[in-house]
């Protein structure tokens, strides 16, 4: 780590958090969705965002995809490389809530250890932990990018679920569970929000 002594934050002199959510009438929060890829993880953050939108909530969208075509666009999938993604994201997750952004992370997020970091990084306050659930199975048959095809042939190395691992949740987590496997993306969408929006109102 970098040696910090000479450095100067100005943090006690900024416009507040405080400030900007109450100009924004709304809380900050970061809602993190993790899970297998072809889980419907993307699908639910675009239909939130777009909902909140709706209701005129100040929002942005963090995508594992776009993501890692410009800011982590120097990162893989071996573990190491997944574990600074996160890092980073939850960083950058961060800083939007410290502007009373409303942040929904979209990311593979396949270890206990990289969603532990998120959290201590954002706050357990700050941040909505939500597992979108389909088996390895059903994901394979959705296959959405054509992903599960490629590794199948051994075109996609290191990828989630087959050659490199995903860990769920334990059964004590008190993170939230969106069933994508039995239940349609409408029925999520509204669970999602159901858990989303009392959040995020402003007293
Ligand atoms: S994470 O594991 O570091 O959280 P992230 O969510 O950023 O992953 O990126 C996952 C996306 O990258 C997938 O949705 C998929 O489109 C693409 N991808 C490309 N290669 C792989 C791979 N080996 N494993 C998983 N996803 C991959």
């Amino acid at each position: 780590m970098a040696d910090s002594s000479h450095l100067h934050p100005i943090f006690d002199r900024v416009v507040t958090r405080a400030e900007k959510e109450t100009q924004l009438e709304q809380r900050a929060r970061v809602i993190w969705l993790f899970g297998l890829s072809g889980a419907g993880k993307s699908t639910l953050a675009v239909a939130l965002e777009r909902r909140l939108q709706a209701s005129g909530r100040v929002t942005h969208l963090l995508d594992g995809d776009n993501i890692r075509t410009g800011l982590n666009r120097n990162l893989g999938f071996s573990d190491a490389d997944r574990d600074e993604n996160i890092r980073r994201v939850a960083e950058v997750a961060k800083l939007f809530v410290q502007a009373g952004v409303i942040t929904i992370c979209s990311f593979i997020t396949p270890t206990r250890a990289q969603r532990a970091d998120a959290r201590s990084i954002i706050g357990p306050d700050d941040l909505l932990e939500i597992y979108v659930r389909a088996s390895f199975e059903a994901c394979a048959a959705r296959d959405p990018k054509g992903l599960y095809a490629k590794a199948r042939a051994g075109d996609v190395k290191q990828f989630t679920g087959r050659d490199s691992g995903f860990e769920p949740p334990l059964a004590d987590d008190p993170g939230f569970v969106i069933e994508t496997e039995s239940e349609s993306p409408e029925a999520s969408l509204e669970r999602l929000v159901g858990i989303v929006a009392p959040r995020i109102q402003f007293p």
